[in-house]
Order: structure tokens, then C-alpha cells, then sequence
């Protein structure tokens, strides 16, 4: 099969490669899954469980990739759930082979059913932004409604679904980002925009959730604004800043059935929209990957036309 591997850690996206590899057997409480399409998150490139598995040895050439959608072609021994022929989305492990390939083996429970009327590029696009965001907001940051929620980067992947989806629930949403990202912040829900580049987050005042997905100076500056009982979520890794009388949780995100059935309702029904940047097949993606014009919205790689 074609896959997209790294094995360089010093050389970046320049170190991708498409090759041929061979197909992934089903381990047990595995499937396979042909994937017809999949997500990138340009950081995987930075995280340990690119390069070593979960004893910490080298597991490179590695194939990149973590979400995907796409059809169920086997199951592997005790396997329960899924069905051969199932269309299905999710998260697959970091530490293994991933989902920039044809074909990708997983456990079944990282896998929740994708509807008939949603299409593999939406499903693909959903994984790793729709479950960080709702885990940020809903497990680690216990949002209620009436609160207010600072949503960085929110015309980013994750930051759109955070601003939708704080909106849903209720909460006042503040979204920041680059002054280009104005509109399209508001358009997914913020209630106002902070232009990080040229306004003061400070005027904003208190909020009850930061929801961090940029870190350093921006980090330590929102926690400052952070209310008594309040919390900063960041997903850009641990952290030593505190808000003076709240908690501060650093997480990763993990798949989750029932929160993926969640969110694809949430994209069915119209509550939720999807922020698809750039598609691209699977031979054009290295180059996708290592072009120098800004990307916005999810990057999707169509595995099958
Ligand atoms: N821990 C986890 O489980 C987890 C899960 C998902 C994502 N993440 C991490 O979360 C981060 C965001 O992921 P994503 O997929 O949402 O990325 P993304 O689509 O690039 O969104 C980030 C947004 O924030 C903006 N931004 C970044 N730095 C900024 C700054 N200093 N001032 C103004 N705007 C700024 C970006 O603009 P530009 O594109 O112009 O920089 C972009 O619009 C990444 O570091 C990713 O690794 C972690």
C-alpha cells in the first residue's frame, strides 16, 4: 500500500516520503480500516510517539497520521463492535503506524460508526479537533452555561469547534487570533474577537475558561485573566502557569465512541460546522505539507478519490 512516513526527526515536513509498505494485520480488538481520508496535524512532528512506541524504541519509518474516516475491511481476534463493511471515523494510537496510508490497523474502540449521509472527508476532518474541543470544554474545563470562554486561535482547527461549541452550551465566547481570522472567528461563534497581534487581551477582563492552544506569553498573559474557580485548558503541553485562584489542566486528547456520535450529530443537524481547509489526494500531499502559503481550517488528505 501507499503510505507518507517519516524517519528523520531533524528534517521536518521535508523528511516526508511517500513509499510502498506493506498492509497492517489486525492485532486483537484491532481493524483494519481503508481509509478514504485523513487528518494532519503539522505538530505530530514534534511528538515522541512519532518516533519511538510505547516502549520507547525506535518505530520509525513511521506512517503519520492519527484521524481518519473510512470502511472496515477485517477484524482482528476478539474483536466486537464494528462490523466488515462499516464505514467508520476516529483516532488511532500515536505510537503506531498512522492513517496517511491506504490501509490502517486500530483498535476497534478508537472507531465510532460514521453515518451514511456524512462524508469521509468531513468524518476525517473530526477526530482530533471535534474531541479535543469538547473534552477541553465539557471533561477538563466543566464549562457551564453563563460562563465566558476565551477561545484562542478560534478560526484554527480546534478553536472553531471550542467557540461553536462553548456557544452551544451557553457560554459567552471570546475568540482571538491573527486580524485576518476576524470574521471567520465570528462566523463560527465568537461573540467578540481579540486581534492578539494588535489589540489588548487585557480590555477583555475576567473569564471563567481559557481554552489555550498557543502557549507561551499568550498562555501566561490569559491566565492572568482567569477568574476565582476558573480554569486554563491548554493543549500545547505542561505547563508551570497557574491562574492565582483556579487549575490548570494540560491534556491530550483520546478517542472517545461516544463523544465522536456526538459531535458527527452535531455536523448532521447543522449546530456544528465543519473547518475544512485545503483537500488533497494522497500523492500530492507531501507537497501540501511542505508548501510555505499559509493553511487555514483542517488539512484533509483524500486517501481514495
Ligand atoms: N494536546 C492535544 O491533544 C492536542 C490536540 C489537538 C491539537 N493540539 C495542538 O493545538 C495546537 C492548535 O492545533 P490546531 O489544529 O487548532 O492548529 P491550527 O488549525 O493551526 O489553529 C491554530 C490557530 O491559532 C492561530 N495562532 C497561533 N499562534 C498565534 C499567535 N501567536 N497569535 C495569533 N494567532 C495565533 C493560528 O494562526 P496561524 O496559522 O497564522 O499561526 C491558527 O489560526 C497545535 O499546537 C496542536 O498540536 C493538541
Amino acid at each position: 500500500m501507499k503510505a507518507i512516513v517519516v524517519g528523520d526527526q531533524t528534517a521536518g515536513t521535508a523528511g516526508m516520503k511517500l513509499v510502498e509498505r506493506p498492509e497492517p494485520q489486525a492485532a486483537i480488538n484491532d481493524v483494519v480500516v481503508q481509509v478514504h481520508a485523513a487528518g494532519f496535524v503539522n505538530t505530530e512532528l514534534e511528538w515522541p510517539s512519532t518516533w519511538a512506541d510505547r516502549g520507547f524504541r525506535d518505530r520509525t519509518p513511521s506512517i503519520l497520521g492519527h484521524e481518519l474516516a473510512g470502511v472496515v475491511t477485517a477484524l482482528g481476534y476478539g474483536t466486537t463492535g464494528l462490523s466488515i463493511g462499516q464505514r467508520v471515523f476516529g483516532l488511532s494510537d500515536w505510537h503506531r503506524d498512522g492513517t496517511l496510508a491506504e490501509y490502517v490497523a486500530m483498535e476497534a474502540r478508537n472507531l465510532a460508526p460514521l453515518p451514511g449521509d456524512v462524508d469521509f472527508t468531513v468524518g476525517a476532518s473530526l477526530p482530533i479537533s471535534g474531541l479535543t474541543a469538547w473534552q477541553g470544554l465539557f471533561q477538563h474545563g466543566r464549562l457551564q452555561a453563563g460562563q465566558s470562554v476565551l477561545a484562542h486561535g478560534a478560526a484554527g482547527a480546534v478553536g472553531s469547534i471550542v467557540a461553536q461549541l462553548a456557544r452551544e452550551a451557553g457560554a459567552y465566547v471570546i475568540g482571538t487570533g491573527r486580524a485576518a481570522d476576524r470574521q471567520k472567528a465570528l462566523d463560527f461563534g465568537a461573540h467578540e474577537f481579540v486581534d492578539l497581534g494588535n489589540d489588548s487581551l487585557e480590555d477583555i477582563g475576567g473569564v471563567d475558561l481559557v481554552f489555550d492552544v498557543i502557549g507561551g506569553g499568550v498562555q501566561k498573559r490569559s491566565a492572568a485573566l482567569i477568574r476565582a474557580g476558573g480554569t486554563l485548558v491548554t493543549v500545547v503541553g505542561p505547563t508551570d502557569v497557574r491562574p492565582s485562584e483556579g487549575l490548570t489542566i494540560d491534556f491530550v486528547v483520546e478517542s472517545d465512541r461516544a463523544q465522536l456520535g456526538e459531535i458527527v450529530q452535531r455536523v448532521r443537524d447543522g449546530r456544528l460546522r465543519t473547518n475544512i481547509g485545503k483537500v488533497s489526494s494522497l500523492d500530492d500531499a507531501v507537497a501540501i505539507f511542505n508548501a510555505s502559503e499559509r493553511r487555514t481550517g483542517k488539512t484533509v488528505i483524500r486517501i481514495r478519490p
